[in-house]
């Protein structure tokens, strides 16, 4: 591709996309003698104030890894836990959420939640989806890779009906049918609480996301700490496979 134009987000300095691995709860709670649970509650209340921040600063989606598909591993009493907090946070929050213009989106394979979970997940999204505000995408019961293999058993579908030729499935083919694909990729990727890892998170849209770690506990992560986070992403010289000249080019100064 060798005049592909290089496209660049119109304001680099300001991501559109924040991407968050919430992690830290369960140490969080440990530190101060209390059950993990309380590291939870505690974490919903980082939420609130992570996405009050994201909805008045412009930021235009903000996706937020809740729960992955490999957390049911977690002894049962754990699950349950997160479950009822997922129900009772999604009860009370819904409405002042579409008050303040947001919309909530769901990605991963809710199939694996109660029905009553999935009721609430389906009306949440509807009441919010004509919402022009903030984007909030809860990350649940999600994978990566989960995502990759329902967008490939979308498409080998389509091969099957002939509705598409194997020459023709490419990076956009595929693009389509993963998750949030009508949405920015994320331009900044947060993962709170020390772990240097992806965990599973978005594998594809994440390919040339500026990624950030930060020690501080996901309860302890408060607005100053998204603010400094957005402050080294706008020191970042995001390339695209190119060189830092052409950039300078393109956005001097
Ligand atoms: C992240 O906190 C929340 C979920 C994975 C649901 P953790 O529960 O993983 O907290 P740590 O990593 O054990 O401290
Ligand atoms: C990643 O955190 C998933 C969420 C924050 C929901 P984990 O705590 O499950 O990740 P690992 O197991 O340490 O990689
Ligand atoms: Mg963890």
């Amino acid at each position: 591709m060798p005049d592909e134009p290089i496209s660049l987000p119109a304001n680099a300095s300001v991501p559109r996309h924040i991407a968050i691995i919430m992690d830290g709860n369960g140490r969080w709670a440990q530190k101060r003698y209390l059950p993990r649970a309380a590291g939870h509650q505690a974490g919903v209340k980082t939420v609130r104030d992570i996405v009050d921040y994201c909805a008045r600063h412009g930021i235009e989606v903000l996706t937020l890894f809740a729960f992955s598909s490999e957390n049911w591993r977690r002894p049962k009493e754990e699950v349950s836990l997160l479950m009822g907090l997922f129900m009772a946070t999604l009860q009370r929050e819904v409405n002042k959420l579409d008050k303040n213009g947001i919309r909530l989106r769901f990605i991963g394979d809710r199939s694996a939640f109660s029905p009553q979970l999935q009721e609430k997940i389906v009306a949440g999204e509807r009441q919010t989806e004509k919402n022009t505000g903030l984007t909030l995408v809860i990350a649940a019961n999600y994978g990566g890779r989960w995502d990759m293999c329902q967008a490939m058993r979308k498409i080998a579908a389509m091969v099957k009906a002939d509705e598409l030729s194997v020459d023709d499935i490419d990076e956009q083919v595929i693009n389509r049918q993963l998750s949030i694909a009508d949405l920015p990729e994320p331009d900044l990727f947060i993962r709170t609480g020390g772990e240097k890892r992806v965990s599973n998170f978005l594998l594809w849209q994440l390919a040339y996301t500026e990624l950030y770690f930060t020690d501080t506990l996901w309860p302890d992560f408060d607005q100053q700490c998204l603010e400094k986070a957005i402050e080294d992403f706008a020191t970042r010289e995001r390339r695209f496979g190119h060189t830092g000249e052409q950039i300078y080019a393109k956005n001097p100064g």
